[in-house]
């Protein structure tokens, strides 16, 4: 590749791809690759989408953006399904992740105003990711990502994901701490699942109602039926009081949602929170198209079914070699034994297997397909990523 004058935030992969077909993307010289990735948990109806496709057509030619000092038709829309799928009682639309969490950790200090806080602080996990922004970055664990950007540090305070007791310390030790912000499964940070489940959710939330603090769940990566539900804690009794989600939601349209409900509702006014393209008409009728989809299909329930074909099949080929999987419905970890060498299995899986995949937490392979990938499509990762692993494993 020529010298580029993009910044190099990314370390990018010697490949670009010019076409995308459901579970397929193409490269100039039209060679398929089976993506198992979805543009990092995106594409979750699989690449341009016929439905989603027309709807962005359409609404381009019709009205792309005109400002949210007008009422907006099909952000009403997008906004009242997504609510009252998430059982949430008002939205605002934002246009990434980390701008979705900016919001709701904003939302969490003006409820810590409210109560007369001086220095409130928000709970977040070890191995957490959040965003890029200021507020969201400081929220991450990651220290490659804070380095250096003088994180506001004093205003989280950090413990083992999981561990609800780790929690309940924190409340006896801080009388300032107005919220939690967690994700139902850690997605950058290695496909962690909290060891007793979702109902790890449920705990927390009886923390957050005892203290009087706001549960807040990132689902960004989680949402929009990745694990097999609309959002992951939907597989518990527990609800947030904020929840954010972007990713999914646009099916690769850049869109972001901060919900809230009781008494995380009305936190924001007229002037105290805002976006210029935030929920654009364009924008709101890919995420309504999206909620559709999603809702009228059964592409929920394939991703559980293929979720746990894709599982059970790798481990089952690979049980010789103490390989374990974990994840729910499309949101899937491959986790190999920790000597095994990974640095190169991204690599070798697209070269030698066209199989598009990511490798996280240092040796979890992490699948994240389209929710809406065939039996037979589901049969060729299981076959490629095979391929690809035994060799590897039985050296
Ligand atoms: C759980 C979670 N939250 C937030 C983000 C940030 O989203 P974005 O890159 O759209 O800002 C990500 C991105 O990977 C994520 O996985």
């Amino acid at each position: 590749m020529s010298a580029s004058y993009l910044m190099p935030t990314y370390a990018r992969q010697p490949i670009s791809f010019t076409r995308g077909a459901g579970s397929w993307l193409y490269t100039e010289d039209d060679t398929p690759y089976l993506d198992a990735l979805t543009g990092i948990a995106v594409c979750g109806l699989g690449h341009c989408h016929p439905t989603i496709t027309q709807a962005i057509q359409e609404q381009a030619a019709t009205l792309i953006h005109t400002s949210n000092l007008f009422g907006v038709d099909w952000q009403e829309r997008a906004g009242e399904a997504l609510c009252q799928a998430a059982g949430m009682d008002s939205v605002f639309f934002a246009n990434s992740g980390a701008e979705a969490n900016e919001a709701a950790l904003k939302m969490a200090r003006l409820y810590a105003n409210n109560k007369g806080f001086a220095r409130p602080k928000v709970i977040v996990m070890e191995n957490s990711f959040h965003g890029r922004t200021l507020l969201s970055v400081s929220a991450t664990a990651n220290p490659k990502a804070r380095e250096g950007f003088f994180t506001l540090d004093d205003d989280f305070i950090r413990v083992p994901f999981g561990d609800v007791d780790a929690v309940k310390q924190a409340a006896e030790q801080h009388q300032d701490i107005c919220a939690i912000l967690v994700e139902p499964i850690q997605g950058e940070g290695g496909l962690n699942t909290p060891k007793n489940g979702f109902t790890y959710l449920e705990e927390l939330e009886a923390v957050c109602d005892a203290n009087d603090w706001l549960f807040m769940l990132d689902e960004v990566q989680t949402g929009n039926g990745r694990t097999g539900k609309y959002f992951a804690y939907q597989h518990s009794n527990a609800r947030p009081d904020v929840l954010t989600t972007a990713k999914g939601l646009g099916n690769g349209f850049p869109v972001g949602a901060c919900m809230v409900r009781g008494r995380a509702n009305g936190l924001f006014s007229a002037g105290s929170h805002g976006s210029t393209y935030g929920g654009t008409p364009l924008a709101s009728r890919v995420v309504y198209s999206v909620y559709q989809e999603l809702s009228n299909t059964d592409v929920m329930s394939n991703a559980v079914t293929e979720g746990d074909f894709i599982r059970s099949q790798v481990t089952d080929a690979l049980k010789d070699y103490g390989v374990s999987s974990r994840g729910a419905g499309m949101m899937i970890g491959i986790v190999l034994p920790e000597h095994i060498d990974c640095s190169q299995l991204v690599n070798r899986a697209r070269d030698e297997q066209k199989l598009i995949i990511n490798v996280t937490g240092g040796h979890v392979i992490r699948l994240l397909p389209p929710l809406n990938m065939t039996r037979d499509e589901s049969t060729q990762v299981v076959e490629r990523l095979v391929a690809l692993l035994k060799p590897t494993l039985a050296q």
